[in-house]
């Protein structure tokens, strides 16, 4: 069965959509594991309500970035996930983790990339007045909220509240990343050779 790994580092609200969408069927496949690198990020009370296997590794506890992903792919071996989804999950992956997951780690992104990667984007729509927000599922690469987009999903700027911009884009996000997990697993979403 098609299983894959959630990265979160914080509240989790996209891994609860994706936990629902695998217990009503909308994704094909399993949750093997969802690795925080924060123990107190609240994704974890909603993975285990779930039932699902926690990891904690705490990126605190390594000197170097490349010494924190060599555990993070260590702490994978056991579950061999076929795909590796990031949902809020804050820490910049080096090489020592894209290289083995390469086609098979995808991020979202509350922007239309490639339109502010980066922190703070609701708050650059609102003050560039921008007409429309939305969000990303991409492949991951070395550089920051790059690599190849999966999918996007927009809306229409109807408000400059910056809670209200949120929630709008949260809720894309709760609909649109189980449904690119559902292609990723259908075989139908594969990184090209010449984006490797
Ligand atoms: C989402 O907006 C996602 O796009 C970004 O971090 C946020 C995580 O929210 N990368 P949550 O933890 O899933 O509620």
């Amino acid at each position: 069965m098609f299983s894959f790994a959630v990265f979160i580092s914080g509240n989790g609200s996209n891994l609860q959509a994706i936990i629902d969408a695998t217990l009503n069927g909308a994704i094909e496949g399993k949750i093997c594991c969802v690795l925080s690198n924060k123990k107190e990020a609240y994704g974890l009370v909603r993975a285990k309500k779930a039932k699902i296997p926690t990891v904690i590794i705490e990126h605190d506890n390594f000197k170097k970035r490349e010494d924190f992903d060599d555990a993070l792919v260590e702490s994978l071996e056991k579950y061999k996930p076929d795909l590796i989804v990031l949902a809020g999950f804050m820490r910049i992956l080096t090489p020592n983790f894209i290289k083995p997951y390469r086609g098979k780690l995808i991020n979202i992104h509350p922007s239309l990339l490639p339109k502010y990667p980066g922190l703070n984007t609701h708050q650059k729509v609102i003050d560039n007045n921008d007409p429309e927000h939305g969000v990303t599922v991409h492949f991951v690469d070395e550089n920051l909220d790059s690599g190849p987009i999966c999918a996007q999903s927009s809306m229409k700027v109807k408000s400059k509240d910056i809670e209200e911009l949120e929630k709008s884009i949260h809720k894309l996000e709760h609909e649109l990343y189980p449904k690119v997990i559902q292609d990723f697993a259908k075989g139908n979403l594969k990184l090209r050779k010449e984006n490797k």
